[in-house]
């Protein structure tokens, strides 16, 4: 019998995601498990055994600590390590930096500092910039300004607001990529087009914009981007510049991977599925 896969969800957790999930155990044998973070009750304590698998597509911070809680060292996750579970990926820019990946050019603003704006816009190679918030999604957060009008008053409202805006090179003439890594291969490949009257891209509708990537610069990079934030699953957005030169923009986890599989018949889930299957394998044999 193989171990059951148990999966932290809450109500904001797309149908499609769940159900893919759920299709891909039911043609493995494998008993789904949802733990719904809503209904978690901290005092009745869920004990996973040693080889069971656990993945939470849910990404509120109530999910994360059910996550957690389920978890144990000898309970088969996307995680790389124990550690990497409480790791978050706040950082990641400077982790990618410091090993070696490529980024656009990204400064971090701790203070509203103009003299300081002005030094950090000549390193960037001026304007257009992007000016990116962390912690929004769908492109919330990430916006292009071009004049200096736009990017003082603009940061004038992000730093009353508490925030550290970045500072980031605009790339253009980019193609942006998604790839999604399970374990150390890219399983998924698609173009996001620019949406109208923006700059900001999303996933094609055109199943001709999808495939199983073979090895290339951009699965290498993307596999990189996910080993640097310790996790065996991503949804990693690259640029592909004209020139062939590649920018890595940030390494999701977890990440909506039903894209692949709806539109462009990739079987996502049933990787992640025998990823983790087999990832319990090996920690039952030691
Ligand atoms: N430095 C950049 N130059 C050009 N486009 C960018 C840059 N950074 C982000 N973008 C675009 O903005 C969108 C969102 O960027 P991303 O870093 O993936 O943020 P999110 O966390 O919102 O997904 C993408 O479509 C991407 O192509
Ligand atoms: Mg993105």
């Amino acid at each position: 019998m193989p171990p059951p896969l148990y999966c932290v969800t809450d109500a904001t957790v797309p149908a499609t995601t769940t159900e893919l999930l759920a299709e891909a155990c039911a043609a493995q044998g494998v008993a789904y498990v949802p733990v719904d973070v809503g209904r978690f009750d901290p005092c009745e304590e869920i004990e996973l055994r040693a080889g069971d698998l656990l993945f939470r597509p849910a990404v509120s911070y109530a999910a994360v600590r059910v996550e957690q809680a389920l978890f144990a060292d000898s309970v088969a996750t996307f995680y790389a390590s124990g550690e990497a579970l409480c790791f978050d990926g706040a950082a990641a820019p400077l982790l990618f930096a410091r090993r070696g990946l490529p980024i656009p050019r990204t400064v971090t603003l701790l203070r509203n500092d103009r003299a300081q704006q002005r030094r950090a816009v000549e390193l960037l190679g001026g304007l257009p910039l992007v000016v990116k918030v962390p912690g929004g999604e769908g492109g919330v957060g990430v916006m292009r300004v071009e004049s200096w009008a736009s990017l003082v008053s603009l940061l004038d409202h992000l730093f009353a607001g508490g925030r550290t805006p970045q500072l980031m090179t605009y790339v253009a003439d980019a193609v942006h990529w998604r790839v999604v890594v399970v374990g150390s291969r890219a399983v998924a490949a698609y173009r996001n087009h620019p949406y109208p009257d923006d700059f900001r891209s999303g996933p094609s509708h055109d199943p001709a914009d999808y495939e199983v990537p073979s090895p290339s610069p951009l699965t290498e990079l993307a596999v990189a981007a996910t080993r640097a934030i310790r996790r065996e699953l991503a949804g990693v957005d690259i640029l592909a510049h004209a020139s062939g030169r590649l920018y890595l923009l940030e390494a999701n986890f977890p990440c909506y991977f039903p894209q692949a599989q709806v539109v462009g018949g990739i079987d996502v889930a049933g990787a992640m599925l025998e990823h983790l299957l087999a990832k319990s394998r090996r920690l039952l044999e030691i």
